[in-house]
């Protein structure tokens, strides 16, 4: 086992020094498409990262020492170390792709571990219908390997680049109400975790948990807090062939037609661009493994760095020139493009011909994208990689509500729109919009997003700026969707996105959290898998733990909180804090012309 162990030196000057270690390395490595170390150790400690460039609340995290086991026999010896000495431990994957602060150990001094070289496939029962994994094995490589040997997952989420424990951790999906839905940590059917232990017992366990113990509730979604997830066992099918076909109409009728879209297709979900009173509906099915077709899907492909740099450059023009019409013929001509150009798909290797696009399930399912080498070697970039100077920055909000509360949903947005037109556009250019993809409702998993009935999570991005202190064009209207959606709604935040506000409360959502709660205080009763973050969204410590949000001067415009006075926004700048337009008890900074301004125009 690699380790870096250090002590850590907890004076100001040291903490720059590792931050500018961290900036100074990347620029060093040269640019390896998503590969952006998230670990990075100098001899006063370690800096933890995630994919994107900073955490949102712009402030690193800390550990004292990395380890990089190869073995499960290696995680007990981490763990075993952690609880002897009493350190915070937290696994995380190579990558790290959730926004939330999940992977970062409790505290300054804890021990970080990696499953980047912990990631091979197990076994493939094909006649049981199984296969088993280490925790940091990547969706794509296991999506490969299956079929390989004829087989496939049914639901996966739309980007392969992730580990499999870590997406399960946080319950990450794709879009569908049949069979148990498209939760992945549906058919999760048994799990080996590595957990604390007493002395007496060498300080560390391996517990294995089959399906019908109710412990495997907890584990099937843990954000990361019960131990380390050894190993992971899940069901798979027969490999099958699906038919995508992506159409779009306008937007009139939706409220009338998702729930019952919902149920409609296998692999549906409904993207709908507000600004521009369009919406797109994916009609995508199973269809028989005979069906011609070798389409595949290449979303999230990547850009070369000029069009990432120049797509970031004409948003900050509209965001400092304050030019709504900008962002609108931003977000046509995005719109405009989209279809035709495939949406990311292709009927052969090389090329888009046209709707329905068929392919196998592992070809169409899901796309690794700019996250691959091979997207690296010709030059394409995510457009959020931390190392390109001019990337694009952004914020996610996406949280699951009610299907049949999304008619009045959208009825809301529909009155928000109209109220300001042209201001959605903000949304509308980032990935086209809000996307409503579908889960079932279970009772699976103790964390799950469904635990009463089936949901729609529903995401959309908007802008973020370099710093934390300027206000974004039309920051009030997402700010007021947001609150509609997690207050107006009791929306559950998807564990691995969101602004920090978004999980204010978020504990007393979850019907069966006092038993997730029994079975961490079973397997870490001493808390070495919490870390502050944990603690906030668990509902865990209240009084002792900071909590999600951060209230001070600017904190509403990054999300760190919601707004209850001016400062808390920028009224230097012209925005205060203000009530909502359509969901009144939302506060939100809204920007206005001061009235002696006014007062002179008039
Ligand atoms: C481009 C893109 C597209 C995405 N698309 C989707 C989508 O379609 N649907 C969706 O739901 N989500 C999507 N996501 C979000 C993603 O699924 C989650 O953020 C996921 O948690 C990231 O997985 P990871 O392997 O990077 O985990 P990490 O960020 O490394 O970790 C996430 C959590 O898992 C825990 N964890 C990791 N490994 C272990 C282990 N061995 N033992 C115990 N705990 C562990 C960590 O402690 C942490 O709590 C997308 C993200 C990106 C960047
Ligand atoms: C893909 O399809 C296009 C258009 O039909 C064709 O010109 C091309 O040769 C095909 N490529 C492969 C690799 O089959």
């Amino acid at each position: 086992m690699e380790t870096s162990m250090c002590e850590r030196k907890s004076n100001v000057t040291s903490l720059i020094l590792v931050a500018a270690i961290f900036l100074s390395s990347w620029a060093l490595t040269g640019v390896h498409g998503d590969a952006a170390p998230i670990v990075v150790c100098d001899t006063t400690g370690c800096t933890i990262g995630n994919a994107y460039a900073y955490w949102p609340d712009r402030i690193p995290c800390h550990a004292a020492s990395v380890v990089y086991p190869k073995t499960e026999e290696e995680i007990i010896q981490a763990v075993a170390h952690a609880v002897k000495h009493n350190l915070k431990i937290k696994a995380g994957s190579r990558h790290s792709h959730s926004m939330t602060k999940l992977v970062c150990p409790g505290g300054d001094n804890g021990i970080f571990l990696s499953t980047s070289n912990y990631a091979s496939i197990i076994s493939i029962d094909k006649e049981a219908g199984t296969v088993t994994v280490q925790a940091g094995t990547q969706l794509q490589d296991l999506i490969d390997a299956l079929a390989e040997s004829g087989l496939a997952l049914t639901h996966v989420p739309y980007w392969s680049g992730l580990s499999v424990a870590g997406l399960l951790s946080t319950g990450a999906h794709g879009s569908s109400l049949f069979d148990r839905g498209s939760a992945v940590h549906e058919y999760v059917t048994e799990m080996t975790l590595v957990v604390p232990a007493p002395a007496s017992e060498n300080y560390a366990r391996v517990v294995t948990l089959r399906e019908g113990d109710e412990d495997l509730k907890a584990a099937r979604v843990s954000l990361g807090v019960l131990g380390v997830i050894s190993t992971i066992t899940l069901q798979v099918k027969p490999l099958f062939k699906r038919s995508v076909e992506l159409v779009m109409e306008d937007d009139d009728d939706l409220e009338e037609r998702i729930e019952a879209y919902s149920k409609e297709y296998e692999f549906g979900d409904v993207k709908w661009v507000p600004s521009l009173h369009k919406v797109i509906y994916r009609l995508e099915k199973r269809v028989p493994l005979s069906t011609p077709g070798n389409g595949v899907n290449t979303r999230f492909q990547g850009s070369v760095l000029s069009s990432i740099k120049a797509a970031r450059a004409q948003e900050n023009h509209a965001e400092t020139t304050k030019q709504r019409e900008a962002k609108c013929s931003l977000a046509t001509s995005r719109l405009n493009a989209y279809l035709p150009s495939g949406a990311g798909y292709l009927n052969n290797a090389t090329t888009f011909t046209g709707f329905p696009v068929i392919g196998l399930q592992s070809d169409i399912s899901t796309s690794i994208g700019c996250s691959s080498t091979s997207a690296e070697n010709r030059g394409l970039f995510c457009d959020w990689d931390p190392r390109i100077k001019g990337r694009r920055d952004f914020f996610e909000t996406a949280a699951f509500v009610p299907v049949r509360s999304c008619p009045s949903l959208i009825k809301d947005v529909k009155a928000l729109r109209k109220e300001v037109p042209g201001g959605l556009c903000n949304v509308d250019l980032y990935d086209g919009g809000f996307l409503f993809r579908f889960v079932k409702q279970s009772d699976r998993a103790y964390l799950g997003n469904a635990p009463h009935e089936d949901m729609a999570d529903v995401h959309f991005d908007y802008y973020r700026g370099y710093d934390a202190t300027t206000p974004k064009l039309d920051e009030d209207l997402v700010s007021e969707l947001e609150q509609m959606i997690l207050y107006k709604y009791g929306g559950k935040p998807h564990w691995g996105k969101n602004r920090n506000v978004a999980f204010e409360g978020v504990a007393t959502k979850y019907p069966e959290m006092e038993k997730f709660l029994e079975v961490k205080m079973k397997h870490d009763p001493h808390g070495l898998f919490s870390s502050e973050w944990s603690d906030a969204m668990l509902g865990i410590n209240k009084k002792g733990a900071p909590g999600a949000t951060k209230v001070g001067a600017y904190c509403a415009l990054e999300g760190l909180c919601v707004c209850s006075r001016d400062e808390h926004c920028a009224p230097e700048q012209n925005y205060f804090c203000r009530p909502g337009r359509v969901f009144s008890s939302a506060r939100v900074c809204r920007h206005e012309v001061a009235e002696s301004a006014q007062s002179l125009l008039a």
